[in-house]
């Protein structure tokens, strides 16, 4: 089938890419030139395991390419939208000029008997109004929002855990095409609901906020144990295996961010406000607040730990990107908690194995090392990010390369009792 997807960011990017791997003829269209000559050579603009390998087969296969004119668009029969809804600088809302812009450019190219089909996520309303822009084309409208994590896109795309599709009533020929789209996906069984456009806008928005609210519990469990003497991570094993719970998505720890929890939760709760439903999901600004507290947490532990204040001190902080395999800096909490205590006057030296680059764009004033740079003569070593590769530091040596002994573990990822015996001060977050 051919197929056109218009954003070609961490979403379009990972599903043009994906759609060719499934046989399909893709074209990827980004306004952003940068981004199309650096796909268009087979280099993702962002790191995300296995993307490279599946840009080179596209490309090399003459199924997938990538351009800047949207009238490459011409000739798809299904046209993927999967551009990024920010938040607005002025609100908690979504900004939705960047779908509109891409609507609104994409119409003049499609055609009767298209399928155009919304990936973004956007607030519930959004579709129905979209689906009017669409209708005189002859083309149809659906929603089949996204459900990919980044570190794990390709894969997600490739073998979702369900398929969502958005129609409006008596539209079924749009599920004929979608299922022949997904045809590797839906005949391995993977569940779909088919459902109106509300429906499916809110089921994307829903999975963030229960996500996030989950996060958002065991870390408020997390300041309970701390004036408690409890232990946070023994108390998410307990209630975790209660199969009706999980363990899943219970880290207590500097909590979420990235792209999508943070700015999800706020449009959410500005739309349920525009619909005059805001009490329904007022507690998603406890569920933000709650979060945005711990990494405050985080810097008063140091600080309590450094004596009282971290002027001067050296500090290491390892991690910056918002979660392990990403490059991705969007509201990471580890960078936030970097940049608050380089603001409390301590010398931070901060590393990461893929995110610097983009640190150092937003936050030019810290300095960035490798992760022997960053550990050498530390008086604190602050754990932000939770790669592997520093899950699987051994303390003993660690202890070796820094002055004062003293970790501070903000994703409560490492083994507390092997770097106490290594003669470390470990604080975790929320733990004895
Ligand atoms: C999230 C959702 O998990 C995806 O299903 C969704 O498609 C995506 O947003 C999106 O809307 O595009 P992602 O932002 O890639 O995916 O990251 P997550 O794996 O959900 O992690 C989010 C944040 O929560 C990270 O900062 C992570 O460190 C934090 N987290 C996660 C915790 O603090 N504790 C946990 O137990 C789990």
């Amino acid at each position: 089938m051919r197929i056109s997807v218009i954003g070609c960011g961490y979403l379009g990017a990972v599903h043009a890419a994906s759609m060719a791997s499934l046989g399909h003829e893709v074209v990827g269209i980004d306004v952003d030139a940068e981004k199309i000559e650096a796909l268009s050579n087979g280099r993702a603009p962002f790191y995300e395991p296995d993307l490279p390998e599946l840009l080179a087969r596209g490309l090399g296969s003459g199924r997938l390419r990538f351009s800047t004119d949207i009238a490459d668009a011409a000739g798809s029969l299904v046209h993927f939208v999967a551009v990024g809804t920010p938040q607005l600088k002025t609100s908690g809302g979504a900004d939705l000029s960047y779908v509109d812009a891409a609507f609104a450019s994409l119409m003049p190219h499609v055609a009767s008997g298209d399928l155009v089909v919304g990936k973004s996520t956007v607030p519930v309303g959004t579709a129905a109004r979209l689906a009017k822009l669409v209708e005189p084309t002859g083309a149809r409208l659906a929603w089949n929002p996204e459900f990919l994590r980044e570190g794990y896109a390709v894969k997600d795309t490739v073998t979702p855990d369900r398929l969502v599709y958005g129609i409006a009533d008596g539209q079924t020929a749009s599920v004929d095409l979608l299922n022949e789209v997904y045809a590797t996906a839906v005949s391995a069984d993977t569940p779909v609901v088919v459902t109106d456009y509300a429906t499916a806008e809110l089921v994307k928005v829903a999975a963030n906020a229960f996500l996030a609210t989950k996060i958002s519990f065991i870390n408020a469990m997390a300041e309970i144990a701390e004036v408690t003497g409890a232990d946070v991570t023994q108390l998410a094993d307990a209630i975790g295996y209660d199969a009706r719970i999980g363990r899943k998505f219970l880290n207590a720890g500097v909590g979420f961010g990235g792209g999508c929890l943070p700015k999800d939760i706020r449009a959410f709760t500005a739309r349920a406000e525009e619909l005059g439903r805001g009490e329904s999901v007022a507690f998603l600004k406890e569920v933000d607040a709650i979060n945005l507290r711990r990494r405050q947490r985080a810097v008063d532990v140091v600080v309590e730990e450094l004596g009282g204040s971290v002027f001067r001190k050296k500090v290491a902080v390892l991690g910056l990107a918002f979660k392990p395999d990403s490059d991705d800096v969007r509201d990471s909490p580890a960078l936030d908690v970097a940049v608050q205590l380089h603001g409390l006057g301590a010398h931070v030296v901060a590393t990461d194995p893929e995110a610097i680059p983009n640190s150092t764009r937003l936050h030019p004033q810290l300095s960035f090392g490798t992760l022997d740079e960053a550990l050498a003569g530390a008086d604190a070593v602050v754990l932000l990010t939770e790669w592997k590769h520093y899950r699987a530091l051994d303390p003993s040596s660690v202890a070796a390369q820094v002055t004062h002994p003293l970790l501070v573990d903000g994703r409560n990822a490492l083994d507390a009792d092997a770097w106490r015996a290594a003669g470390w001060t470990y604080r975790g977050l929320g733990r004895r």
